[in-house]
């Protein structure tokens, strides 16, 4: 069989299984499977594949075909610079998770060494892309989960980047002092992650999808923490921006507003915790 015939017959397998982009997604498997780019896969159309090639494109059709998202098949997911690993214990980062980062590092324009923390880091995407893009960043990062903070400091290592990782539930509060809090915490209804597409309902992990109440949670929290002056950004749910806000101006945020992600839609809200408190 040739690479292009190959690809033919992984669209036609991944359509069945309804995956979402077909081609797209034959594409990353085979250029995965034959250690190539996806640019270089055109330009092996002809070639015929070894019986190892085929075995192992076979093994990961499989994978995708079961609907374990592409980034858990592939083991790593590209989010901002940073190549990051990603399996069964984390959320895949996803790109309006970018537009948070984008947003956190216009608030610490400027700041020479500023404190910051990740509450609920998962894989490490949003505290590593700070510390990646902010020269001279403190980041601490936390979260309950142990196998994620497994991962995020794996990322960490890979990555050559130095940020401090910590076991602990928001639920009992925080510590310390900080110029920013962000966080894209969990905010799927537990009757809404059953609507979801097989990727989030059947393979994240529920603890980083499903939850309510952790957005206000996490804003009281970083109120107590958070220097005069200092920020929290929040990533929220399609929709929820509105109620986000006003819930930050009832615990004393002020210069409230709320910000669009790749799509237009308003995703991520941030308050200041003002001096004045
Ligand atoms: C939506 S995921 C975000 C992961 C990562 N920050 C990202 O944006 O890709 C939420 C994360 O919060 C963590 N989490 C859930 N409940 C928590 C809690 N009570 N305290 C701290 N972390 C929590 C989960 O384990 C998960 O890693």
């Amino acid at each position: 069989m040739t690479v292009g015939e190959a690809l033919g017959r992984a669209c036609l397998r991944l359509d069945d299984a309804g995956v979402e982009d077909p081609l797209v997604d034959a594409e990353w498997l085979a250029a995965h499977a034959l250690g190539l780019t996806r640019s270089e896969l055109a330009l092996e159309e002809r070639r015929e594949l070894t019986q190892a090639e085929e075995a192992q494109l076979t093994l990961l059709l499989d994978r995708r075909a079961a609907r374990e998202p592409l980034a858990y098949v592939l083991g790593e997911w590209g989010f901002r610079r940073l190549t990051l690993k990603v399996d069964r214990r984390v959320l895949v980062p996803r790109p309006e998770t970018e537009v948070v980062v984008e947003r956190c590092l216009e608030l610490l324009r400027g700041l020479d060494r500023p404190v910051v923390l990740d509450v609920g880091t998962g894989s490490g995407a949003i505290a590593l892309a700070i510390a990646d893009e902010h020269q001279g960043a403190r980041v601490t990062a936390i979260d309950v989960s142990v196998g994620a903070l497994e991962v995020a400091r794996e990322n960490a290592r890979a990555a050559e980047l130095d940020v401090t990782f910590v076991e602990h539930d928001v639920d009992y509060g925080l510590e310390g002092e900080y110029d920013l809090v962000v966080s894209n915490p969990p905010y799927v209804g537990s009757e809404e992650i059953e609507t979801l597409e097989p990727e989030v309902r059947d393979w994240e992990p529920r603890v980083a999808t499903v939850g309510e109440g952790h957005t206000e949670t996490i804003a009281r929290a970083a109120a107590r923490v958070l220097v005069p002056g200092g920020h929290v950004v929040l990533e929220v749910a399609d929709g929820r921006a509105a109620e986000v806000s006003d819930m930050l101006r009832r615990l004393g945020y002020d210069e409230v507003r709320s910000g669009e992600d790749l799509t237009g839609r308003d995703r991520v809200v941030e308050g200041r915790w003002s001096s004045a408190q």
